[in-house]
C-alpha cells in the first residue's frame, strides 16, 4: 500500500518508481525472462510458516553478530547493486552514509558509479565488503582487489553466477544501456546492454583469485550444496546463496529454498549469506533460522535511496531491523543465536 509516510519496505517501491526514469526503474526492478524467479523470491519466504516459542523473557533482545571477526549491530546487510546514480545524484556515497547510520554492512558493487576509495571515505569506520566482477585481465583483477583491500573493504564477494548476463527483456525493450561504472576498464567485454561478460571464469580462476586475495573470499550466487562444498574446498570463507535477485537464470530456485541443503553441507566451515526478495524482518528471521549468518537486502535499499537519499536508505534498513527485533520477540528469541531451525515448520 503506497502512502506518503512509508512504514514498511514495500511502501517505498511505488514512491521510488515515480521518482525515477522509467528505463532506469525497469533496470532496477526487472528480472530475467518471464520473471518467474523474481516473483518466486517473494513467494518462497511467504511459503514458510513459523513455530513461535512462548513465555521467554524477551524484554532485552541482542541483534548483534559478527562476520569474519567484525562486529555488526545486526545481521541485515546491503547486497551489491550496480549504478546507484540511477536513483540519486549522491549515488553510493549516500548509500554508504545511510547504511552506516543504520548499522548495516555495505557490499559495494564493482559497477559502482563512485570509485571505491570515495565510498570508503564517506564512513571510514563502517563495515564494508567489495563485490567483484573480474576484469578479463588478471593484472587488472589483482590491482582492483588490492585497491579494495587498501580502502578497508574487509571481505571480497566474487559473483559466480554471471558467465553471461541473463535475458532481461525489459532492458532490451527499453534499449537500456548500463554504464560500466568506476572500476572496470573501458574495453571490458560487455553485451549490448553494457553488462560484463566473462564466460571463461571457472574453478581454476577461482583458485587463482583465492591465491591473490588477502582477505576473506565469498562466492556469491551459489544454489547447490555440491557447488558450495567445491567453493569451500577452493578456499572460500563464505557462501552467498542467491539467484541474483531473479536477474540471471529464470526459474532458478530462490536462495532461501537452496539454503537448507547448502547449510547442511557446509556447516560451520563457511559464513552463509542469503538474499532474494527479502522485504520483511520476518524474512530475515527465517533466513537466519534456516542457517544463514547474514541476510542481504537489495532492491528496497535502492528504493530508499531514490525516495530520500541517505535518509531513505537508513530508514529502509532501520525498518527491517526493527521488524526483525519484533519477530525475535514474538518467536521467543533473545539473541541471533536463539534463531534456530525448529522455528520453521517442516515442509
Ligand atoms: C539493480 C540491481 C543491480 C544489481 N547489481 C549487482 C551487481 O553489480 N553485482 C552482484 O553481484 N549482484 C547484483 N545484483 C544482485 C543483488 O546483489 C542481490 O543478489 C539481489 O538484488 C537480491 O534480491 P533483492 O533485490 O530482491 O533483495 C543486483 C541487483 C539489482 C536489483
Amino acid at each position: 500500500m503506497s502512502t506518503d509516510r512509508p512504514i514498511n519496505l514495500s511502501d517505498y517501491e511505488p514512491m521510488a518508481r515515480t521518482r525515477m526514469d522509467p528505463g532506469a526503474w525497469d533496470y532496477y526492478a526487472g528480472g530475467a525472462g518471464d520473471e518467474r524467479s523474481l516473483a518466486d523470491n517473494r513467494l518462497a519466504w511467504d511459503r514458510l510458516r513459523l513455530r513461535p516459542r512462548v513465555l521467554v523473557d524477551v524484554a532485552q533482545r541482542d541483534l548483534s553478530t559478527t562476520a569474519f571477526g567484525v562486529h555488526l549491530d545486526h545481521p541485515i546487510i546491503v547486497a551489491p547493486m550496480a549504478a546507484h546514480d540511477l536513483a540519486h545524484p549522491d549515488a553510493e556515497r549516500a548509500t554508504a552514509r545511510g547504511a552506516a547510520a543504520a548499522g548495516a554492512l555495505l557490499t559495494l558493487s564493482t559497477i559502482s558509479s563512485v570509485p571505491l576509495e570515495e565510498v570508503a571515505a564517506v564512513e571510514p569506520a563502517a563495515p564494508r565488503w567489495f563485490q567483484l566482477y573480474t576484469p578479463v585481465d588478471r593484472a587488472d583483477t589483482e590491482s582492483l582487489v588490492l585497491r579494495a583491500v587498501n580502502a578497508g573493504f574487509s571481505a571480497l564477494a566474487v559473483t559466480v553466477d554471471l558467465p553471461l548476463p541473463g535475458n532481461r527483456e525489459r532492458d532490451d525493450r527499453n534499449r537500456f544501456v548500463l554504464h560500466m561504472g568506476a572500476h572496470l576498464p573501458a574495453d571490458q567485454p560487455t553485451d549490448e546492454t553494457g553488462i560484463v561478460v566473462l564466460p571463461t571464469f571457472d574453478w581454476d580462476e577461482l583458485l587463482w583469485l583465492r591465491s591473490v586475495c588477502p582477505i576473506p573470499l565469498i562466492a556469491k550466487g551459489i544454489l547447490r550444496a555440491d557447488d558450495a562444498l567445491r567453493a569451500v574446498h577452493a578456499g572460500c570463507d563464505g557462501i552467498w546463496v542467491s539467484n541474483h535477485g531473479g536477474r540471471q537464470l529464470d526459474t532458478a530456485i530462490a536462495g532461501v529454498d537452496a539454503l537448507p541443503e547448502v547449510a547442511d553441507a557446509v556447516g560451520d566451515r563457511a559464513l552463509l549469506v542469503v538474499d532474494g526478495g527479502v522485504r520483511r524482518g520476518i524474512d530475515v528471521l527465517k533466513g537466519l533460522a534456516l542457517g544463514a549468518d547474514l541476510v542481504a537486502v537489495g532492491q528496497p535499499v535502492l528504493w530508499g535511496l531514490a525516495v530520500d537519499g541517505a535518509d531513505g536508505v537508513r530508514h529502509v534498513l532501520e525498518i527491517a531491523r526493527d521488524e526483525l527485533s519484533l519477530a525475535m520477540a514474538l518467536t521467543g528469541c533473545r539473541s541471533v543465536a536463539d534463531i534456530t531451525p525448529d522455528l520453521i515448520q517442516a515442509p
